[in-house]
């Protein structure tokens, strides 16, 4: 009987315990499990019931206390089948719904009536068929709604013209009838109704927009809006979140073609490139607007996609890239690196590899190393894509920025200078993500490309490496990693090592200490290289003269500066076997601090608050 009740206590405590510790939109769960019980789906969909569906199931977000899920990401999964009745529609929270990209069948699922709080509904490129809601109010939030390319039939319902939000409508690729009816809302910014079977007369509200969202229909001729001449498109700056431009948009813009930021052209290209890949047999063009055209086009023998790893909760296509807003971050030694803001909330790196011969096999089981790697100083590699002519990898996004950006950009123009602590910080942070990298692969691993602007700042404030794992898989021709971080001794790409690592780690150390890139030129044409130019400063004894201005004003300071100094110089030595290891050079950063704090009292820059705690 005791043994019982104690029992039964004991259940109880870790009954509770895991009520409270496991808060988990069970009844979202277990609607989204009815999901995907009735479809097939040829990706793997890691939603097991024993984890939580917040933090581990693809494609899943929630809402700030977990009750409840908000949004369902999907596109490209490769579902077939119909959506069961009363499955999704119980996710009453559902603001974002996006299934683009797969095969589903049947007629518009009505129950999704019940979302009240959608604002975004992606069902385009699938095999829906039959007519379109009638009653389209329901879904009074509604601010972008993509039915394209698929069967649709019957009118367009008039009950479109509840839907104040909407900003963005698509209905191109479906066998649409009937008459327009006249939507009049003022904040609809994109509207693709090309090639249905509309007829009648465009109404009023809609002339505004362009020829192109209303050609392949059977509209009175004279009724057709002028085509629009090749203009510079609205300003979008394309860093701005509310930029997001859709594929129409993008359409016109390479149409319009010219104008706009380089930026967009270079994200066309992304995506024409990869389309090319996915169906192996496109020419090459160089035009722009037919190989954007084909890549839609090819959307339907999707083999090849982005392949996520495991653990990953983002879910998005190829075509989400293409629509997301990009920003060109920079130009490396291994390719273009774009900021992608996809749909609302996710932000991710984008790098485009050079045209490099490396086979499939050996790229996947590198990208295989490098995502299994978790560790709070390495960016995460989140996914990656393969095809013959394109390969992408997709990264962490830091807002931040880069450690080269946060040292170099707008100098002298009153910004806020780098301060000790948070130099100290990058600098014991990328030691140890690097020293990480080296443990993995059987202490094989080789980051390649350490430099300043592979550097980002974690959530404390750390260095964090990233661009990780691209090096020993570039073709050896491809020129060996940029000037002044490159080890003497490394003449090409491949032949970069752990100890070529501690180097390039020991200019990044100098970089921090003088504020001065790697290879500056200084007052007339001469350049410098900071490696030599340290050395000689040192030899001199003139140290105090290689500290970065900005850091002159933090007083008490200099010793550790100096002891940096050494790791710096005994990091760059020109001979690989008189380089430390990174897991020694680790712990020589972290012991500076340790010294100082111990011989040095409250040195006065350094508040309570933000002493870094080196210990993770
Ligand atoms: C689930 O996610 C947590 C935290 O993101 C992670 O620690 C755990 O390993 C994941 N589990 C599985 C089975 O994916
Ligand atoms: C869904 O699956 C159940 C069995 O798992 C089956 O009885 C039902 O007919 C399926 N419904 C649809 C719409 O496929
Ligand atoms: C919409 O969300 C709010 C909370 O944000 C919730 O109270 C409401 O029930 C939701 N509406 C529907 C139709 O589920
Ligand atoms: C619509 O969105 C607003 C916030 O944007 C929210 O307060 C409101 O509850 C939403 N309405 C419905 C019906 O979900
Ligand atoms: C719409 O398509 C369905 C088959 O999917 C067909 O039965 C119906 O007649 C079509 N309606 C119109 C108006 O074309
Ligand atoms: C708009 O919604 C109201 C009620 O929500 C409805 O009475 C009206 O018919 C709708 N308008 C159209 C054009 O469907
Ligand atoms: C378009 O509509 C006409 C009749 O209005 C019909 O003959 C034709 O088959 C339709 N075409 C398509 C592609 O639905
Ligand atoms: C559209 O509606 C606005 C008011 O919301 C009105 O001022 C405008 O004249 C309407 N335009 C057309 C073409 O009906
Ligand atoms: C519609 O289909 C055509 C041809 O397949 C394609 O070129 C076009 O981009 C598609 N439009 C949209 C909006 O997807």
């Amino acid at each position: 009987m005791e043994v019982k009740l104690m029992f039964l206590a004991v259940f109880l405590v870790v009954a509770s315990f895991l009520l409270v510790v496991t808060s988990e939109p069970s009844g979202d769960k277990k609607a989204l499990l009815d999901f995907a019980r009735n479809m097939s789906h040829s990706h793997r969909l890691n939603w097991d019931v024993k984890y939580s569906a917040c933090r581990n199931w693809t494609g899943v977000t929630c809402n700030g206390d977990k009750s409840r899920i908000i949004a369902l990401r999907l596109p490209g999964i490769g579902f077939s089948g119909q959506i069961r009745f009363n499955t999704l529609s119980r996710l009453s929270a559902l603001q974002l719904l996006n299934l683009r990209s797969n095969s589903i069948m049947g007629p518009f699922p009505s129950d999704l009536a019940k979302l009240g709080n959608l604002t975004a509904l992606y069902l385009r490129s699938n095999k829906f068929h039959g007519f379109l809601p009638l009653d389209f109010s329901v879904w009074k939030n509604l601010s972008i709604l993509d039915l394209s390319n698929n069967a649709f039939n019957g009118s367009i319902p008039s009950s479109l013209s509840n839907l104040t939000h909407l900003t963005s409508l698509y209905l191109a690729n479906n066998s649409l009838s009937g008459e327009l009816p006249d939507i009049n809302i003022s904040g609809l910014r994109v509207l693709d109704l090309s090639n249905n079977n509309l007829t009648g007369v465009i109404p009023q509200s809609f002339h505004r927009f362009p020829s192109s969202s209303f050609i392949g229909n059977h509209f009175s001729p004279e009724n057709l809006p002028i085509p629009l001449p090749p203009a510079p498109p609205p300003k979008a700056p394309p860093s701005k979140k509310s930029s997001k431009l859709g594929e129409p948009a993008i359409l016109g813009i390479a149409i319009g073609s010219c104008v706009l930021a380089f930026v967009i052209i270079a994200v066309l290209l992304i995506v024409c490139y990869s389309t090319k890949g996915e169906n192996g047999v496109l020419a090459k063009s160089k035009k722009k607007e037919t190989t954007l055209k084909k890549t839609v086009s090819g959307r339907q023998d999707r083999n090849t996609s982005l392949v996520f790893f495991e653990n990953c909760s983002l879910a998005f296509d190829l075509e989400d890239l293409l629509r997301a807003s990009a920003e060109v971050l920079g130009k490396g030694t291994y390719g273009t690196t774009y900021k992608a803001a996809l749909e609302d909330s996710t932000t991710v790196v984008v790098k485009r590899l050079k045209e490099g011969s490396v086979a499939r096999r050996e790229f996947e089981q590198q990208m295989e190393v490098v995502g299994s790697i978790k560790h709070d100083n390495v960016a995460a590699l989140r996914a990656y894509y393969y095809s013959k002519d394109e390969k992408l990898v997709v990264y962490d996004y830091y807002n931040q920025g880069s450690v080269w950006a946060m040292l170099h950009v707008n100098r002298g123009q009153g910004r806020t200078s780098l301060d000790w602590e948070a130099r100290l910080g990058i600098a014991v942070g990328a030691a140890r993500g690097i020293a990480h990298i080296h443990t993995q692969s059987s202490g094989k691993l080789v980051h390649g490309n350490i430099k300043a602007s592979n550097i980002f700042l974690n959530s404390k404030q750390h260095g964090c490496v990233g661009d990780l794992g691209l090096a020993t898989i570039m073709s050896p021709s491809a020129p060996p990693m940029q000037g002044g971080y490159r080890a003497p001794e490394v003449t090409d790409s491949r032949k970069v090592s752990q100890a070529s690592d501690v180097y390039s780690f020991g200019v990044l150390l100098f970089e921090l200490l003088t504020g001065k890139s790697p290879i500056h030129t200084a007052g007339g044409d001469e350049v410098i290289h900071l490696v030599r130019w340290v050395h000689s400063v040192v030899r001199e004894e003139w140290t105090a003269e290689v500290f970065d201005l900005e850091l002159l004003k933090f007083p008490n300071i200099e010793e550790e500066m100096v002891e940096m100094l050494q790791i710096g110089m005994a990091c760059a030595s020109r001979v690989p076997e008189q380089r430390p290891q990174m897991l020694e050079v680790v712990k020589m950063v972290e012991d500076i601090r340790r010294i100082n704090t111990g011989t040095q009292p409250a040195s006065a820059t350094i508040s309570e608050g933000s002493t870094p705690t080196f210990i993770s």
